[in-house]
């Protein structure tokens, strides 16, 4: 049950650090530096990776892709609906990640089917033991955030992302010290910025506003469509999310003073750049929310500051995404938005 929890999706925010204890325990082993995933050791090295997905799975499919491409492994994310194998080069020396929580999605089994006729190599990374996915692919890596019951994604999105950092310490055979020593830190970082989160304050302030923008860059650009999904879901107002560097390119012309920003500005995600995009928001009198690592170099250009810890540039995302995840539940909060089931959606979406 949701135990004190006013609503499951508040619950299973704050269970992410739990959740992420358990998609480590066992997978990195502090004496070699290495990471081990078990599920895949039969899998032979891929020439090139796509990964399909949908929604939420498919902001983490991003996170993972230029991960890989970061490791010098060729990674494409493609949304599960719009992949047709015949038209992208594949064969037995791709691999096909469909990332699906529920592993019953029907776009991405569909993707996942056709990706396995052609030749390729697939793997599920999901949450879900025996689910559909994990039956059709030829290996699984199961992300074991436990049972997420609200249809908003939160735990099972910060699992695909460190399950997804697993698999590309694998894949390149290769994982920075520094790196690992984050993700060792990062279920008691996730745990701080839990407990002195100031978002809920943000949403007396802003429950009015027109329209909420996200913008993020680098690694942070995915957890800014993922900030903006998880603001329209649950509290049925107009969200959009953008790489910071597309603001300008039209977004811009809906920027005023009714519509807020929640501008990720974290250290390793070119913080001075997307900070011009902040100038460029404030010069239309949109209120700026941040959300940084570096609060003494932001704090004076921006409205508001949500803090995180700072961590290794790969898992800063994750801790900023937790932020937003709370900044949208305070205001469907405020709003009286039925959190844990909004109107028209479904938690598994067996149709394509
Ligand atoms: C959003 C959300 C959806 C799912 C999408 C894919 O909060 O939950 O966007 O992420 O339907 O679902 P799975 O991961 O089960 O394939």
């Amino acid at each position: 049950g949701k135990g004190s929890y006013e609503h499951y999706m508040k619950k299973e925010i704050h269970e992410q650090s739990r959740a992420i204890q358990d998609c480590l325990r066992g997978r990195v082993d502090p004496e070699t530096n290495h990471i081990l995933l078990e599920e895949l050791a039969e899998l032979d090295l891929p020439a090139t990776v796509q990964l399909v997905a949908c929604g939420t799975s498919y902001h983490a499919a991003r996170y993972g892709a230029r991960l890989l491409r970061e490791h010098g492994i060729a990674a494409q994310t493609f949304l599960a609906s719009e992949y047709r194998a015949e038209t992208v080069p594949v064969d037995e020396e791709t691999l096909v990640i469909g990332v699906t929580q529920s592993g019953e999605t029907a776009d991405t089994m569909r993707a996942l089917r056709e990706a396995n006729g052609a030749g390729a190599v697939t793997l599920a990374l999901t949450n879900t033991v025996g689910s559909s996915a994990a039956r059709e692919c030829d290996h699984v890596c199961y992300i074991r955030a436990g049972p997420e019951i609200g249809v908003a994604a939160t735990k099972t999105f910060a699992s695909q992302q460190v399950a997804l950092a697993l698999v590309t310490g694998v894949l390149a055979e290769t994982a920075e010290p520094a790196f690992l020593q984050g993700l060792a830190e990062l279920p008691a970082q996730i745990q701080t910025v839990l407990e002195n989160s100031q978002a809920q304050a943000l949403a007396d302030a802003y429950v009015d506003s027109d329209a909420y923008f996200f913008i993020g860059r680098e690694y942070t650009a995915p957890v800014a469509l993922e900030g903006a999904l998880k603001m329209k879901e649950i509290t049925y107002k107009h969200a959009e999310g953008f790489a910071a560097g597309e603001l300008k390119h039209g977004p811009l012309a809906l920027v005023t003073e009714r519509t807020p920003v929640f501008a990720l500005l974290t250290e390793g995600s070119r913080l001075e750049k997307t900070l011009g995009n902040v100038k460029e928001v404030q010069a239309r009198g949109a209120p700026v929310i941040a959300v940084t690592d570096a609060p003494q170099t932001v704090e004076r250009y921006v409205d508001h500051v949500l803090e995180v810890p700072s961590t290794h540039p790969y898992l800063t995302p994750i801790l900023a995404n937790i932020q937003l995840q709370l900044a949208s539940y305070w205001l469907a909060n405020r709003l009286g938005r039925s959190i844990d089931k909004p109107r028209n959606l479904a938690k598994s979406v067996t149709v394509e």
